[in-house]
């Protein structure tokens, strides 16, 4: 099918692991399989490097941003310094309201896994 993106193997992606597939940052969170857009809101760091916290949440590479997969909104902004400047976490949450991470639909077909 055109608009589906071709992930890898199912068994590549086990709980815990996150994986860049196209635009999507697709990953497992305790069997949980999800796809996000992979860019993070705060300053496009590549979610795909990111990690899975124990909370099920996307971790951002960069300064620890976290999104809930489920919805792409941000549940805690930028940190590693950023986290000192007044409103910056509110303002993210907010925008991430609006403009949530886009999200997939993760799919396997045999051992494959794709994003539609
Ligand atoms: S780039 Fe993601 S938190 Fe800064």
């Amino acid at each position: 099918m055109a608009s589906e993106i071709e992930v890898g193997p199912a068994s590549e992606l086990t709980p815990g692991t996150v994986m860049g597939a196209g635009r999507y940052a697709v990953g497992n969170a305790d069997g949980e399989l999800f796809a996000v857009t992979r860019r993070c809101r705060h300053l496009y760091a590549d979610l795909a490097n990111g990690s899975i916290d124990e909370a099920g949440c996307l971790v951002c590479p960069w300064h620890g941003s976290r999104y809930d997969v489920q919805t792409g909104r941000m549940v805690l902004g930028p940190q590693r310094g950023f986290e000192k400047i007044p409103g910056l976490d509110a303002f993210y949450k907010a925008l991430t309201v609006v403009l949530p991470l886009g999200r997939g639909r993760v799919v396997q077909r045999d051992d494959t896994l794709y994003v539609e």
